[in-house]
Formats: C-alpha cells, sequence, structure tokens
C-alpha cells in the first residue's frame, strides 16, 4: 500500500538526487579538463623552433666559417634542461650569412674546420667538406645540414637543427 503523496516525494527525490548528480558531473569536467589540458600538453606538444642569439657580425672571419659554441634552454616533455652545441657560420659573398650544423651525415660525428686545408674534416671516417658544407671526399652522403639563420641589428640568430 502506497501512502498518499509518497510517489511525489520519491519523483522529487529522485530529481534531487539527478540534479545533484548532474551538478557534480559539470563541476569535475570543469575542473577535469583544464587540468588534464595542463599535465598532458607538454607532452604532447612538438619541438617549437625559436631563434638562438649565437653571436654578433664582427665576431666572423673573413673568407673561412667560424666555430660558434652556443648554449639554450631545452624543454622535453616537462623537463628543462640546457642544451650546448656547435655551428659553423660563414659570411657569403652577398653579404648573407649561412650556418651549418657540426654534425656530419655520415654517423654524426662532430666535423671541424680545418684553416690550412680550408675543409671540414670528421675525424670518425675521413669524410671532407667544403666551406659551403659539400661534400669532398669520404662517405658521407649528402652535405652538412643548413641551420634556418637571420642577422638582426648584426646579431645572429638560427633555429636549432634538433630542438
Ligand atoms: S661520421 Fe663522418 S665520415 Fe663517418
Amino acid at each position: 500500500m502506497v501512502l498518499p503523496g509518497a510517489k511525489n516525494t520519491l519523483r522529487r527525490r529522485a530529481f534531487f538526487v539527478t540534479g545533484i548528480k548532474a551538478l557534480a558531473g559539470l563541476f569535475g569536467l570543469g575542473l577535469g579538463i583544464p587540468l588534464a589540458g595542463f599535465f598532458l600538453s607538454p607532452a604532447l606538444k612538438k619541438g617549437r623552433q625559436e631563434w638562438i642569439s649565437i653571436a654578433e657580425v664582427t665576431q666572423l672571419r673573413d673568407g673561412e666559417p667560424t666555430k660558434i659554441t652556443y648554449r639554450y634552454a631545452r624543454k622535453d616533455g616537462w623537463r628543462m634542461s640546457e642544451t650546448r652545441r656547435m655551428a659553423f657560420v660563414l659570411k657569403q659573398a652577398d653579404g648573407g650569412v649561412m650556418a651549418l650544423t657540426n654534425r656530419c651525415t655520415h654517423l654524426g660525428c662532430g666535423v671541424d674546420w680545418n684553416s690550412v686545408t680550408q675543409r671540414f674534416t670528421c675525424p670518425c671516417h675521413g669524410g671532407a667538406f667544403d666551406a659551403q658544407g659539400r661534400v669532398l671526399e669520404g662517405p658521407p652522403p649528402k652535405p652538412l645540414a643548413r641551420l634556418p639563420v637571420k642577422v638582426e641589428a648584426d646579431t645572429i640568430f638560427i633555429q636549432d637543427a634538433y630542438a
């Protein structure tokens, strides 16, 4: 036997319970989505190419590549670290500036510029490149990689190839 009004009380109670659950769900989504984005976004982001200031144009030698060592802060997911790299920068005949990585295109050893022979040489397997990074001899399959470079008010900026 159902008491008079009991059915209405049950319906009202079910309505309030459903309403409270819906509000709790909305509140949870309101907090959960931004929190999930905050914690997951560093892992999902691809390396952003930033311009790194590496030298002044006045530091460059005339007629041959200048070795520049630079550091920059690198973000890998949630971890920040400082990375040290090396590049060779060369003034071009037209007044422009070119930047090359120091990584040999054979197996990645560090090449160095030899002022006497006027070529980059790789200590690992004898690869050699000219001042423009073109292969002269040895096993390297392609030229040294060029880095994006720009000059602003005499300051040279590059984008790191491995950022
Ligand atoms: S790594 Fe440079 S020649 Fe092999």
